[in-house]
This record gives C-alpha cells, sequence and structure tokens, in this order.
C-alpha cells in the first residue's frame, strides 16, 4: 500500500472515530493514537525518510495538511465538549430555591427583654423618652446628687461593689436622673431602663445583678397627682382596666414625699391569695416628689419646678407575669425554659 492511500484510509478512519466520541477522555485517547510521540500520524512523517529525496516535500505536505484538518476538528470536538460539561456543572449545582430547608432553630427574646420592652412601649406611648445610663457609675451620680451624701445610713440597703472609691456599679437607675437634669432643660420625661448591681446573695428571690427601670418628670406645677395618674395609666396599661394603685408613706432620700406603690394583685384582682400573700396587692415601685434638694444640686431651679420620679424593678414583674418562683431561672440560660418565652 502506497503512503496516499494509507494516509487516506488513516485519516477517514479517524474521522469515524471522531463522529463517535462523545467524552474528553476519547478525545484525549484518540489524540494521542493519532499524534502523540507513538501516534500513528507522527510515525508516517518520521518514516519518510525512506522515501526517494524528491518524493519527500510532497509526502510532507499532504501528511502535514491531514494532521491540521485532524486538529481543527479535535478542537472544535474539544469545545462542544468543554461546553457540555459547563452545563452539566450548571446543572448539577443548581439551588432550588423552592426547597424547603432544614429547620433551624430561632432564639427568643428574654422574658427580662419581654417586659421591658412592654414598658417602654407604655411609658414612650405616654410621651416619654428613653435614656440610658452607664453601669459603672460615679459616686457623684448614684448617691450624692440624689441626696444620699458620704456615710448616710440609706447607703447601707445598697450596699455595692466598689471599683474605686469614688466608682461603683450602679445600685439603681436613679443615677441617670441627675445625669439627665444636669444635661437638659425642663420639660423632662423619661424612663431609664437598665441593669443594676447590689451586693446580695443570691437566693430565690435576689440577685447582685437586677433590672430596673426608672422615670422622671420634671415641669412647672408637676403634683403628686401626676404621678398618681401616670402610675394609674401605667397599672391599667400592662394588667387591664381593673387594676389600680396604692400609694403607701415610706423613704427615699432623692424623693420628698416617698412612697411605695402597691398595684392590684393580678393574679386574684384584689381578692386576696398565694401571690398577694392574702392582701390583694403587690408592691413593685418605689415613687415620690424629686427631693428640691436634688432638683438644685442637679441645676433645675426648684422654686419654678417641680417633678416626680419612680423606680420599678422588671424582675418582680417578670416574675409575676409568668408565674416563675425562682429568681434564678432567669440568669442561667437554660434554653427549655426561656424557649417558653415565645411571643408570636
Ligand atoms: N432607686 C430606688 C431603689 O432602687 C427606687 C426608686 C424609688 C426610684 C423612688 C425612684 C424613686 O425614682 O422616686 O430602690
Amino acid at each position: 500500500m502506497d503512503m496516499q492511500e494509507q494516509l487516506r484510509r488513516m485519516e477517514e478512519e479517524a474521522q469515524s472515530e471522531l463522529s463517535r466520541i462523545a467524552d474528553r477522555a476519547g478525545l484525549d485517547a484518540l489524540r494521542l493514537k493519532m499524534l502523540g510521540k507513538k501516534g500513528e500520524l507522527t510515525q508516517l512523517l518520521r518514516s519518510m525518510g525512506q522515501l526517494p529525496a524528491q518524493e519527500r516535500p510532497q509526502a510532507g505536505q499532504m501528511i502535514n495538511a491531514v494532521r491540521e484538518r485532524l486538529t481543527a476538528k479535535m478542537d472544535e470536538l474539544e469545545s462542544r465538549i468543554r461546553k457540555m460539561e459547563r452545563q452539566k456543572k450548571l446543572e448539577r449545582e443548581a439551588i432550588d430555591v423552592t426547597e424547603p430547608r432544614a429547620h433551624t432553630p430561632i432564639g427568643t427574646a428574654h422574658p427580662i427583654s419581654l417586659v421591658q420592652d412592654q414598658l417602654l412601649k407604655v411609658f414612650t406611648g405616654m410621651g416619654f423618652d428613653v435614656v440610658e445610663g452607664p453601669e459603672v457609675e460615679l459616686d457623684m451620680f448614684n448617691f450624692e446628687l440624689l441626696n444620699l451624701p458620704k456615710n448616710h445610713p440609706a447607703r447601707d440597703a445598697q450596699d455595692t461593689f466598689y471599683i474605686e472609691e469614688n466608682i461603683v456599679l450602679r445600685t439603681h437607675t436613679s443615677p441617670v436622673q441627675a445625669r439627665t437634669m444636669l444635661s437638659r432643660k425642663p420639660p423632662i420625661r423619661i424612663v431609664c431602663p437598665g441593669r443594676v448591681y447590689r451586693a446580695d446573695e443570691v437566693d430565690a428571690t435576689h440577685s447582685p445583678v437586677f433590672h430596673q427601670m426608672e422615670g422622671l418628670v420634671i415641669d412647672e406645677d408637676v403634683t403628686m397627682a401626676d404621678l398618681k395618674g401616670t402610675l394609674d395609666a401605667f397599672a391599667k396599661a400592662l394588667y387591664g382596666e381593673g387594676v389600680t394603685t396604692r400609694f403607701r408613706p415610706s423613704f427615699f432620700p432623692f424623693t420628698e414625699p416617698s412612697a411605695e406603690v402597691d398595684l392590684t394583685c393580678m393574679n386574684c384582682h384584689g381578692k386576696g391569695c398565694r401571690v398577694c400573700k392574702g392582701t390583694g396587692w403587690i408592691e413593685v415601685l418605689g415613687a415620690g416628689m424629686v427631693n428640691p434638694k436634688v432638683l438644685d444640686m442637679c441645676g433645675i431651679d426648684s422654686k419654678k419646678y417641680s417633678g416626680f420620679a419612680f423606680g420599678v424593678g422588671l424582675e418582680r414583674i417578670v416574675m409575676l407575669r409568668y408565674g416563675i418562683t425562682d429568681m434564678r431561672a432567669l440568669y442561667e440560660g437554660d434554653v427549655r425554659f426561656l424557649s417558653q418565652f415565645r411571643e408570636d
């Protein structure tokens, strides 16, 4: 068989193989078989040395022409295969956005946050601003400007954690009152929620860290009737129309007069039960008319302005609201406990 014939068959065979190949492995194998180091065309080219010298240029041209045609076909097939592969990859990696996903548990707001948010809603609804203050506080704001000078016996009731001689973890949210009076002009109407600290032993009703919300209103002609009306509206917003407030005389250095404020027991609606120890009332607030001395110390003219203030402990409200009997449950972070407070 002469070389020309051999070349023709070789090309024909390669063409027919090409038309059957559908993947990269097949193509690679054919490329190797024809054009590899030991490939058929390569060997044919090498065997040209045996031809008479005058036939060599023509033979070389023919072999090269076949190689170019085959190479072009193979390249074309390769680009088709690449497209197919890309298409398959896209299909494989496609994301079905309609597919329901595995259940991921969603956290819940802490019961203290739930109650705090609810109180804030009630007071902002009455036109109060929300103000926050630092938890690491100067003795001056926590005590002195609230009429609790050094060595005042009332300080004993709020024994606290001292950072330095004049820096304490705040024992109540009342220092935010002093800060606000010094930085704003009346009329002032604020509530100040936040964490407070006292050197208390942990038990079912005490924790060294707890939460309060302070209220302060200062304007001309503010009276005790405004205090009573505001707290009554607050009690009703929180627990419903049947709930009212009862004021009992008390003492706080920063208010004069001062009161402990009870709400109608939300468990028995005043009839008397285990929760209110038969009294029909539950103590939740301290309140009073801002002591004129405090107004003056904080740069507000007590002859022109008067005001009222109150402080609510949030834990107590949370425990009453949800029937929690041990305060420690609020701080242990047990998901089985906390997940019960989902409010959807
Ligand atoms: N600061 C008081 C406490 O922690 C609560 C309180 C009582 C705040 C009377 C007030 C107030 O603003 O007028 O026990």
